[in-house]
Order: C-alpha cells, then structure tokens, then sequence
C-alpha cells in the first residue's frame, strides 16, 4: 500500500510570522490523524521556524521548493541540499513547472538536482506536466515520457521508489481549473506504465504519484479516490490552516 501524501507548496508566499501562526492552528485542526503523510514547503527563510513548530509532530515533514545540485561553492542565491538537511527537510521539490518556465530550468537541470536530492538522502518531488496547448495538440504522454526520462535519469530502481512524482498539468496550476478525477487517473496511469517499462512494475507499483492543480478541501477525496492518485501537491489553498488541514482529513476518509 502506497501512503498517501499530501504537500503545501507555499510558493513565493508566507513570513516567519505567518508560518508560526499556520503551524499552530494546522496542528490544531489536524488533531491526530496520521493515516496520511504531510509535507509543508515553505520559501527557505521560513523552513526553521516551520521546523520548530512542527517537531513534535510525527506525521508532518518539511520540504524545500528547490535547490541546487553542487555541494558549495560559488552559486549566488542557491542553496545545498546539506543546508536543507540542515534545517530537517526530508523533501525536496524540483521541476515545479514554474521553475521551468519562469526560470528555464530544463529537464537536464531537474536530473541534475534529483541525483544529488538522493545522493543526500532527500526525496525529490519531481514535477512533470503539460501545457494546455499541448493537451490540446495531443501531446500529453509524449511530454510526459519526455520529462520522465529526462528528469529522472540515472535513477536506481530503489531510488526511484523513495521517489514522489507530482503531475500537475500546467493549464491546472492557479487557474481554478482541475483536471476531472478521470483525466489525472489517465495521466497518472501513464506516468506509472512509464515508469514501469523503464525500472520495472514493482519499482513502479511503489512510487507515490501527486496531482497538483487546483485542489481544494471540495475536490480532494474525488481526486484521493483515483487508483493511481497517491496525494496532491497543493499551491493556493494550502495557504490557509483550515482548508489545508480539512484536504488531508478529507483525504483521510478516503482511506476509510
Ligand atoms: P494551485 O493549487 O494553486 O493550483 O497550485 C498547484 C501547484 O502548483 C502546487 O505545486
């Protein structure tokens, strides 16, 4: 059985201030359900003092919303994965398709980070997704099979089971626009078959695959119910303590 998992991407938002106040009436509105893994990603400055508040709870983990691949050395504005280590992450997000696009990080870049995400003992959330003009131009699996063997490359079978990948449809992201239950069952079942016939079905039948795109505390146990949907990677609404806490106890009553 896959756990599910689900993830707050903060993005480009949050202080310190806000973070400590976030943490306490998550946990509160959380209580002590913990059928389901969390992961809060907060912008790096806020990750110790999300660390701080959430040591204490065992089901909740910390994530970075990137990094760069070198140990140290002369990178302006990046940080290590050793540094994110340092602040207790166990997660790491590479490739969100806003890295991609606003910042040109390619599929070359992304193999990169997710290598030396596990050489650090990191789990990468790896991003894949299609535009809409490529949905539209049915192109759909041939991004995804691109991104997958691009941006995982070189992975070990073993490390692409602590692996998680987050498909999130770009024309999905920030839009209000969610793919149906069945379109992201579609895609995640192609991105498990993929995955399949490169490291095989039982590495595959491990790896947890996230849906991210306009989940909302409304959407999520339809979406959580999908075979292949193993948790979601939220943006705008996990900014909110209570929204947020009520995706994972909905996701939760899935599981029954
Ligand atoms: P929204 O939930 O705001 O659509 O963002 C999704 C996302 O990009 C999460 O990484």
């Amino acid at each position: 059985m896959r756990k599910k998992i689900i993830a707050a991407n903060w993005k480009m938002n949050m202080t310190i201030g806000e973070t400590e106040t976030f943490c306490s009436t998550f946990l509160r509105e959380l209580g002590d359900e913990r059928k389901v893994e969390v992961v809060i990603v907060p912008p790096f400055i806020a990750i110790a003092k999300a660390s701080e508040m959430l040591r204490d709870a065992q089901s909740v983990k910390l994530g970075a919303q990137n990094m760069h691949w070198e140990k140290s050395g002369a990178f302006t504005g990046e940080v290590s994965a050793a540094m994110l280590r340092d602040v207790f992450c166990h997660y790491v997000v590479l490739g969100h398709s806003e890295r991609r696009t606003i910042f040109g990080e390619t599929d070359e870049a992304v193999n990169k980070k997710t290598l030396a995400a596990h050489a650090n003992a990191l789990r990468p959330i790896v991003c894949i997704g299609e535009t809409l003009a490529e949905r539209d131009g049915g192109l759909v699996e041939k991004v995804l099979d691109t991104q997958i063997r691009g941006s995982l490359a070189g992975l070990t079978a073993e490390q692409l089971e602590e692996s998680v990948i987050a498909y999130e449809p770009v024309w999905a992201i920030g839009t209000g626009r969610t793919a149906t239950p069945q379109q992201a069952q579609d895609a995640h079942a192609f991105i498990r078959k993929t995955l399949a016939d490169i490291w095989g079905q039982p590495a595959a039948d491990k790896v947890r695959i996230q849906y991210g795109g306009s989940v909302k505390p409304a959407n999520a146990a339809e979406l959580m119910s999908q075979p292949d949907i193993d948790g979601a990677l939220v943006g705008g609404a996990s900014l909110e303590p209570r929204g947020f806490a009520e995706i994972v106890l909905n996701t939760a009553k899935v599981l029954g």
